[in-house]
């Protein structure tokens, strides 16, 4: 099954972060960080609450600061290093994936380094100590309209899709790491690869909910799990 042609594509979540010290979301309290979702994940919390949902995202985007990729993270470069064809889709959005050093890479839930403006839709990085404080920041383009976090919030569109969907309609392996599978369209992409063939592995500390559709399933920490397999995916090449 392994050769450097075999298609790959690879949807991780909240689990290959947790290794580094980042929460998961579907914690046993039902809060994310302390607060509902629906107060700072979501277009009407924004709008009823902006401060509360500014300071929410502004922890999170210094939080960056203080962690680093897992050996799970790093074990996913090895692999793209290796492999002709790899996407790599993560509903996090935090940047250890990047920091790790993935190259073909779609943040789906967009990502904490970077702010838009809803004026102009001008994205950039923005995670100078200024841009960090509890006071909202103005658009460097028009200036005049105050920044949100690029996030994906419930209800709004996850981002990319039409290039995920043409690479999950061609892969041979799917691997879904770290992800309780309760989000849709993420949590389709498994249904859609298996049903046109590709070999689907699943790799997690508990059961995801579609559990039934992996063909291979690997229980425990990604960090610890995914360096092995990946160092024997790439050493047993088939001639
Ligand atoms: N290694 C592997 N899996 C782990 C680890 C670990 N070290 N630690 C936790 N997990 C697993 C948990 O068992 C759980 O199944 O990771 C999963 C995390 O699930 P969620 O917290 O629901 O995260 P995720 O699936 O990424 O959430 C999807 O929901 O809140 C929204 O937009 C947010 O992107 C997020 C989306």
């Amino acid at each position: 099954m392994w050769t450097k042609e075999t298609k790959v594509v690879i949807l991780t979540g909240a689990g290959i972060s947790a290794e580094s010290g980042i929460r998961t979301f579907r914690a046993s309290d039902g809060l994310w960080e302390e607060h509902r979702i629906e107060d700072v994940a979501t277009p009407m919390g924004w709008e009823r609450n902006p401060q509360l949902v500014w300071d929410f995202y502004q922890e999170r985007r210094r939080q960056l600061f203080e962690v680093g990729p897992n050996p799970g993270h790093v074990a996913l470069t090895k692999l793209e290093e290796y492999l002709d064809e790899m996407l790599l889709v993560t509903q996090n959005v935090d940047n250890l994936h990047d920091r790790a050093g993935s190259k073909n890479l779609i943040h789906i839930h967009g990502e904490l380094e970077k702010l838009r403006c809803e004026e102009c839709d001008y994205v950039g990085i923005m995670m100078e100590d200024h841009d960090l404080t509890s006071s909202f920041v103005s658009c460097p383009e028009c200036s005049n309209a105050v920044m949100r976090p690029h996030i994906v919030w419930f209800h709004e569109m996850p981002m990319r899709m039409s290039e995920i969907e043409k690479a999950l309609n061609q892969c041979d392996v799917f691997i879904a790491i770290g992800t309780s599978g309760h989000v849709y369209p993420a949590a389709g992409f498994l249904a859609s690869a298996k049903q046109q063939g590709s070999h689907c592995i699943g790799i997690n500390l508990d059961p995801p909910l579609n559990f039934d559709l992996f063909d291979e399933f690997h229980q425990g920490k990604a960090g610890e799990i995914l360096p092995e397999l990946v160092h024997q995916w790439i050493n047993t090449e088939q001639p």
